[in-house]
């Protein structure tokens, strides 16, 4: 075999085996096709806000984040104690306490058949996608207790919480599933809520990435952290080429 012929082989090769990665991960995506992009930016401070605001008047009755402080949150978003006790507190607890739901836990259990969970890390269990793309998919189902379902969590026993921005979504359904149940091919939108679906889109992607970030306190320091670091290696490596500079001199 001449060298060229093995090189092409070698590379028809290499082709062959990257278009076969690149089918198995467009398999993949669709397995989990379900799922929509939540496009969050911990960095973007006004989401953040958007969120903390969003979570405390529709998540915060029935949900806790007990890893969370108020005074942390305070710091970290950019916002006065004054602020936080105001408008981001509806409990009535010390700005040093932990964010707890003032739902009791006996009571939530007899309402909903059960406790909702703390959600402090539900964004680094589920993923981001996964909490945007819930909170999207909620629909009216008369055969539920509560009336909702949702088409990613089925049968979870959470009501939708943001109806009133959302509107009301019906399902479409389409043929049955093993047990002869209808299969709900899609969402429609039965009535129109007080926001359109791009401005919807962006509520539910700030409360995402509030909770992205309560999942992970530290991840806004270590950004801000990581420029300095680059700021440092440019540095050192301009003075690495001046020393390099300085010992060749004598060489030449
Ligand atoms: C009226 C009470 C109530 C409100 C308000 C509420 N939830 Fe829930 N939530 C629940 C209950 C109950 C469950 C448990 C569902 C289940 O497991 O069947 C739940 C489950 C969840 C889950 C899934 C947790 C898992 O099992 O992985 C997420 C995520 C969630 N809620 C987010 C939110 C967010 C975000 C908000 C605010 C926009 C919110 N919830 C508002 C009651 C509530």
């Amino acid at each position: 075999m001449t060298d060229h012929a093995f090189a092409r082989m070698f590379f028809a090769r290499i082709a062959i085996a990257a278009l076969g990665l690149l089918l198995s991960f467009g398999a993949f995506a669709a397995a989990g096709g379900a799922v929509e992009q939540a496009g969050t930016d911990i960095g973007d401070r006004a989401s953040l806000q958007r969120g903390a605001q969003l979570y405390m008047n529709y998540c915060a009755g029935c949900h806790s984040l007990k890893f969370m402080r108020y005074s942390r949150m305070a710091e970290d978003l950019g916002l006065t104690e004054d602020e936080v006790m105001d408008n981001l507190n509806l409990t009535g607890a010390a700005f040093g306490e932990h964010v707890i739901s003032a739902m009791p836990a006996g009571q939530a259990s007899q309402w909903f058949g059960q406790v909702p969970p703390d959600l402090s890390l539900i964004t680094r269990v589920r993923g981001s996608d996964w909490v945007y793309t819930y909170l999207k998919s909620f629909y009216l189902d008369e055969t539920r207790p509560l009336g909702w379902n949702n088409t990613l969590f089925p049968n979870a026993s959470m009501p939708n919480p943001l109806w009133e921005m959302q509107g009301l979504q019906r399902p479409v359904h389409e043929g049955v599933d093993d047990i002869g149940e209808p299969v709900v091919a899609r969402l429609e939108l039965g009535s129109p809520g007080s926001q359109d679906a791009r401005q919807f889109d962006q509520t539910v992607r700030d409360i995402t990435t509030f909770l992205e970030y309560v999942g992970e306190p530290a991840a806004l320091k270590r950004q801000q952290l990581g420029v300095w670091v680059l700021l440092f290696l440019t540095l050192l490596t301009f003075l690495a080429w001046l020393l390099k500079q300085e010992y060749w001199r004598d060489v030449h």
